[in-house]
């Protein structure tokens, strides 16, 4: 199923500077490598009209074009050579800025805004997948230059209003009917799409993570344990959808949030096919999922929850991968065994199964059924004592070892800060103090966040036992900050970390290239201030899992996350997601972010619009100029 790696080469780029104030408003790559726009939000799919960025944008139109906010996403190469100039980019549109969708100036009038139903229209068409055929232009005047192939018939939006269907224990259950939809089967749309996976027999993973935040209420909203567990509140995120699409009204459709959280298999090749919310894989706030294949065709699904002190996942398939029939695969992810992970000081760690009627998982708990522990998967990886994590972002497998490793991309609410309860978003946390740190979370109010992995028992892909240890400690050794107030009194070292090479925090993406490269992406403020004064802007790492040696690859635009990465089968284009530039656009213009309409890494579609002031999130295409493998 995956191929052969090559043996690792080490890592053959000089690294690029860290991008620090006055920060540089562009995707700047080493030496030898050139990074040009492939594709921003709004950009036209099919034949119809490019969308000038300068308007309001509305559903008609961002239905026919190229999602917000771009996260995970994955290439889909086409059959035989052609597989290394063409394929399907598969990505993620996570989330909206309204004021951006709607282009109010400040911000902040949009908290105070009428908001009408076709504003929620709008922006829900702007979440969710973008299917879209690319190839690089061969002939033509930008000739090595990667495009969209606008008469594809395989280009597609799936949003927030996409009906997708329920499967897997869960399906029809009780708690997931509701007023539009009495089968609980049936679902309208998926949302907040963060990162991703792909199986081994050619389908796309979409992951719903804070789908909590459209929530919301007119009304007072008195919330169900159940609920406040998964930080349902009345106001939510400041979306409003509620105000104008009663779907998004938690007191009117009690049911709805229950078909958010949800893990969505997609298959790109069949432009007809309908998404599938596979239940078995649990309810949370997921980040991606990391498909592993052992050598017996046993396939698992690895899974982080990212939110502050909670868990990690694993998924084992009960029947086996058939690399010889693709349709025989296509249900794979609806039976099986969820387990949820306990680290041990020790180095040892337990998958812990959420099994229906065993550990506590019973009526008496408020369990009815196996639905019901999926359903409420956070209560009951509670229940079953799976280990707080530092907010588990990416995971990513090593490409021949198998071995695991997975971001926690920070957690100021780890050690001992004075107990803060619930959550800022409402949520409430598996504990109502603090954790204490421990040894797979070993640092208190951990800014800058670290990589955990590890090593099923005997390489065995359903193995219930595993061995793990810390990669890396981010952090940044140039500062002179100390940790004060009430934490542990271990001072600089909790700013230090211990990286072999380039410093760089609050790591989130997470990627093999098929060599064993790995590729860090991270996700802090971006704007080069505070905590992150030496280290910069956000970046895009490598680092070689063996030696630890970590260079600077990527920096980034103002005030951006990067994340979303993916490559051609040679590896010698690389695709980089350039989420939410200029993330306070409006609040401070002059400090902000024209990226990627200001032309710097090439021009864009929206070129000659005269549109050179709204940020756009977008994906680049890295090529190395002499034509060899990116990283090597
Ligand atoms: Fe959407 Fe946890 O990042
Ligand atoms: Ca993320
Ligand atoms: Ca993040
Ligand atoms: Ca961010």
């Amino acid at each position: 199923a995956q191929a052969a790696p090559a043996p690792l080469g080490g890592i053959g780029f000089a690294s690029v500077p860290a991008n620090v104030v006055p920060m540089t408003d562009a995707v700047t790559v080493p030496a030898g490598y050139s990074a040009r726009v492939l594709v921003a939000w709004g950009d036209r799919l099919g034949a119809g009209a490019q969308w000038n960025p300068a308007d309001p944008m509305d559903e008609a139109t961002q239905l026919q074009a190229y999602g917000a906010h771009t996260d995970g996403m994955h290439f889909f190469p086409f059959p035989g050579a052609a597989g290394n100039v063409r394929g399907l980019l598969v990505s993620n549109s996570e989330y909206v800025d309204p004021p951006l969708v709607h282009g109010i100036v400040p911000a902040s009038a949009y908290s105070s805004a009428t908001i009408t139903l076709d504003m929620v229209r709008a922006q829900q068409a702007a979440h969710g997948v973008n299917i879209v055929a690319v190839g690089k232009d061969l002939i033509g005047r930008n000739h090595g230059a990667w495009k969209l192939i606008h008469h594809s018939p395989y280009n597609r939006r799936i949003t927030g209003n996409t009906p997708c269907e329920v499967r897997g224990p869960a399906a029809g259950h009780p708690l997931l009917r509701t007023a539009a939809d009495a089968s609980g089967r049936r679902v309208l749309g998926t949302l907040n799409n963060c990162a991703h996976g792909h199986t081994p027999w050619g389908t796309y993973l979409t992951c719903e993570e804070n789908f909590n935040g459209y929530f919301g209420s007119a009304s007072t909203f008195d919330r169900t344990a159940h609920e406040a567990r998964y930080g349902l509140n009345a106001g939510g995120f400041g979306y409003r959808w509620h105000e104008a699409d009663e779907r998004f009204d938690l007191n009117t459709h009690r049911n709805e949030a229950n078909r958010f959280g949800w893990v969505v298999e997609i298959d790109p090749w069949n432009p007809a096919s309908t998404p599938v919310k596979r239940t078995a894989l649990g309810r949370f706030k997921h980040e991606s999922a990391g498909v592993v294949v052992g050598p017996d065709n046993t396939v698992a699904v690895y899974m982080g929850d990212d939110e502050r002190n909670e868990y990690v996942y694993k998924f084992v398939c009960a029947r086996k991968f058939d690399p010889k029939n693709r349709a025989a695969n296509r249900n794979l992810l609806d039976e099986g065994t969820l387990y949820v992970a306990r680290f041990d000081a020790d180095g040892s760690g337990t998958w812990l199964p959420l099994v229906w009627g065993q550990n506590g998982l019973t009526p008496d708990n408020g369990f009815a059924d196996q639905g019901e522990v999926l359903i409420k998967c956070r209560q009951a990886a509670d229940r079953v004592g799976a280990t707080m994590m530092d907010r588990p972002e990416w995971v990513a497998v090593h490409p021949s070892t198998r071995e695991v490793y997975l971001t926690l991309t920070n957690n100021s609410r780890r050690g001992n800060t004075p107990a803060s309860g619930n959550q800022p978003d409402g949520t409430t946390a598996a504990a109502s103090a603090n954790p204490p740190v421990d040894a797979a979370n070993p640092r208190p109010d951990n800014d800058f966040g670290h990589i955990i992995r590890w090593r099923e028992n005997m390489g065995s892909t359903a193995a219930t036992g595993f061995a793990w240890d810390i990669f890396v400690k981010c952090g940044d050794q140039a500062t002179t900050k100390t940790l004060g107030g009430s934490y542990t009194p271990d001072g600089h070292d909790g700013y230090l970390g211990n990286i072999n090479g380039d410093d760089y925090g609050a790591p989130d993406g997470l990627w093999f290239d098929p060599s064993g490269r790995l590729w860090i992406q991270t996700d802090q403020a971006g704007d080069g201030k505070g905590d992150w004064v030496n280290i910069g802007g956000n970046v895009m790492m490598c680092a070689d899992p063996s030696s630890g040696e970590t260079r600077r690859f990527l920096t980034a635009p103002r005030h951006c996350e990067v994340t979303g990465v993916t490559a051609t089968p040679d590896g010698k284009t690389l695709f980089v997601g350039i989420q939410h530039p200029g993330e306070d656009w409006s609040v401070s213009p002059t400090d902000n972010s024209t990226w990627p309409d200001s032309g710097i890494n090439g021009p864009t579609t929206a070129s000659g619009l005269g549109m050179v002031y709204k940020p756009r999130s977008g994906v680049v295409a890295i090529t190395r100029d002499d034509g060899g493998v990116i990283g090597a």
